[in-house]
């Protein structure tokens, strides 16, 4: 039986994965093109970064999943430290993000290379830290909680799910939404394909 949390958790990685992706195609299609990319939305998806996968997904794998195992196991500690210090420093990498973009904005062409490069370490990064959570802590969950531990994490999983997903965002986040999902390519989002 799949519980809903690593439901939930591969689901969020994926609806992540595919808008970091889209990131990168879109500033490089602008550079081709010798064209400026629309800042406004590109704030916005830094914006849903900071305000889903690093309030709310990184803070549930931190603060609920990661202490279950390893109150559960000694196994893959040192895995966990990286994590949960990647957890820590992602609030950082984001403001980081959105100054390299500021900076892009307002000073333009000799500022473009500055913001891509910053976003393709923040991409690898990401992508690396989700690979690790899926092929290491994700199977040791299976093999060490518990059904009560199970219980109580599908609950909190279940709460303040990523709109992302296909979730009906709360209603704050409805307009926020409507405007990524136009960007981010099917079949996360309605976007063009690449
Ligand atoms: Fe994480
Ligand atoms: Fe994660």
């Amino acid at each position: 039986m799949t519980h809903s949390t690593l439901q939930i958790i591969r689901a969020e990685h994926a609806a992540l994965s595919a808008m970091l992706r889209s990131i990168p195609l879109l500033l490089d299609q602008h550079r081709r093109h010798g064209s400026l990319p629309d800042f406004a939305a590109l704030r916005a998806m830094l914006f849903y970064l900071d305000e889903f996968p690093e309030k709310r997904h990184h803070q549930k794998e931190s603060m609920l999943l990661f202490p279950k195992l390893r109150a559960r196991s000694p196994l893959q500690r040192e895995q966990l430290d990286r994590l949960d210090a990647e957890h820590a420093r992602g609030e950082r990498d984001i403001r980081h993000l959105e100054h390299a973009l500021l900076e892009f904005e307002m000073l333009g062409e000799p500022r473009r290379r500055a913001f891509e490069l910053a976003v393709e370490r923040y991409v690898a990064f990401y992508q690396a830290h989700m690979a690790m959570e899926e092929q290491h802590i994700l199977p040791l969950a299976e093999r060490v909680l518990s059904p009560a531990d199970w219980a109580e994490l599908d609950r909190a999983f279940e709460a303040n799910r990523d709109p992302m997903t296909g979730h009906e965002p709360e209603p704050d986040y409805r307009a926020l939404f409507s405007r990524i999902v136009n960007l981010v390519p099917a079949p996360i989002g309605l976007g063009p394909s690449r």
